[in-house]
C-alpha cells in the first residue's frame, strides 16, 4: 500500500510517501505561500502531491490515500480548514478540491497537532500509552491530547487548541492576534524573537558571532549556549521554563503518562528533554503522590506530522 501524507507548516509544506507502516520512502517539501488565498495553497499541495507520486514512479491513482495535517481549526468531517491564524486559510474546502484536484477520493485531513499525536500513536513515543499529550513547538505551538486512547478533539474538532492556553495576561503577542499565550512564549518563533532581543542587548554574546558565522536561526542560541555563553543560557533556561510551565498546566489537566515534544526543535534531544522532565517531575499537581509523568521527544522527530496525516488515509 501507498500513502501520501502532507504536514502543512507556517514556513513549508512537506510531503512523504509513506508505506502502511508509516516508513516513509521519500519526502519533498516547498514553500508556504502563507498569505495567498487558501484555494492557492491548496493548488500548490496538489502539485506537490502529484510530484511525490511521480519521483516514487507512481501515477496519483496508484495512490491509497492522502492525509494531510494544517494549523488550526479543522473540520476533520467535512474537509475543511475553517481557520488558521499563521497561514491563509478560511472556511477552505481543501478535501473537496484535492478530489478534484487529484482525481481520488481518499482525501483526510485533521490539525496538524492531532495528526502527529495519531503518528506517535500509532507508530512512536505513544505506543502502548492510553494517555498522552503532544506538543509540537514550531511557528506555532499545538496540541494532541490522546485521552483513554481517543483524541480529545472538542466540539466540532475545534478544540485541543493548547498553543493558545492563556499563560500570561497581557503577555507577548501570540500569532493569533491576542496576548500571553502559550505558543507566544514557547513557538520557535517567540524562541527567534526572544534570541534577537538578547542579542541586541548583549553584543558582546557569542550569540552574534554564531549568527555570523552560520546565520540566524532556531539552533543559533543552542550552539552558543553549548559554547558556554551566559546570555545564550539565559535565553534558554528562560524559554525552557516557558514550555515547562505549559506542559504543568496541562499535566494538571489531563495528567497524561507521558508528553511527547515534536517539532524541529525536538532535534535538540536532552538540551530539551532533561530540563523539561526535571520541571514536570517537580511542578506537576501532588508530584510525589501521582504516578511520575514522562517527557520524550517525538520518536519520528519532525516526520510524526508526515506519518501521522498518512495514517489518516489508512483507516
Ligand atoms: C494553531 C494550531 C496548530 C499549531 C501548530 C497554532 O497556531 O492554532 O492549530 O496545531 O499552531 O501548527
Amino acid at each position: 500500500m501507498r500513502y501520501i501524507g502532507v504536514d502543512i507548516g507556517g514556513m513549508s509544506i512537506k510531503a512523504g510517501l509513506t508505506d502502511e507502516k508509516g516508513n516513509i520512502l521519500l519526502k519533498k517539501s516547498i514553500v508556504t505561500r502563507a498569505t495567498e488565498p487558501g484555494e492557492n495553497i491548496v493548488a500548490d499541495i496538489a502539485a506537490l502531491v502529484k510530484d511525490v507520486a511521480a519521483v516514487g514512479g507512481l501515477a496519483v491513482a496508484d495512490i491509497d490515500g492522502v492525509g494531510l495535517g494544517s494549523p488550526g481549526s479543522v473540520d476533520d468531517a467535512a474537509g475543511v480548514i475553517r481557520y488558521s491564524c499563521n497561514i491563509n486559510f478560511r472556511k477552505t474546502p481543501v478535501v473537496e478540491l484535492l478530489r478534484e484536484a487529484l482525481g481520488i477520493d481518499n482525501v483526510k485531513i485533521s490539525n496538524d497537532a492531532n495528526c502527529a499525536a495519531l503518528g506517535e500513536t500509532l507508530f512512536g513515543a505513544g505506543r502502548g500509552a492510553g494517555n498522552s499529550v503532544t506538543v509540537t513547538l514550531g511557528t506555532g505551538v499545538g496540541t494532541g491530547i490522546v485521552v483513554d486512547g481517543k483524541l480529545l478533539t472538542g466540539n466540532c474538532s475545534a478544540g485541543a487548541e493548547g498553543g493558545h492556553v492563556q499563560l500570561g495576561l497581557g503577555g507577548p503577542l501570540c500569532g493569533c492576534g491576542k496576548r500571553g499565550h502559550f505558543e507566544a512564549y514557547a513557538s520557535t518563533t517567540a524562541l527567534l524573537r526572544q534570541t534577537e532581543d538578547a542579542m541586541k542587548k548583549h553584543p558582546e554574546s557569542a550569540l552574534n558571532t554564531v549568527a555570523k558565522e552560520r546565520g540566524f536561526d532556531g539552533k543559533t542560541v543552542f550552539i552558543a549556549a553549548k559554547q558556554g555563553d551566559k546570555v545564550a543560557k539565559r535565553v534558554l533556561n528562560r524559554y525552557i521554563y516557558y514550555v515547562g510551565v505549559g506542559l504543568v498546566s496541562f499535566a494538571n489537566v489531563f495528567y497524561p503518562e507521558v508528553f511527547i515534544i515534536g517539532g524541529g526543535i525536538s532535534k535538540e534531544g536532552d538540551t530539551l528533554i532533561v530540563p523539561l522532565q526535571k520541571f514536570v517531575s517537580e511542578n506537576v499537581y501532588g508530584a510525589e503522590y501521582n504516578p511520575p509523568i514522562k517527557v520524550v521527544a517525538a520518536t519520528l522527530g519532525n516526520d510524526a506530522g508526515i506519518i501521522g496525516a498518512a495514517a489518516l488515509a489508512m483507516k
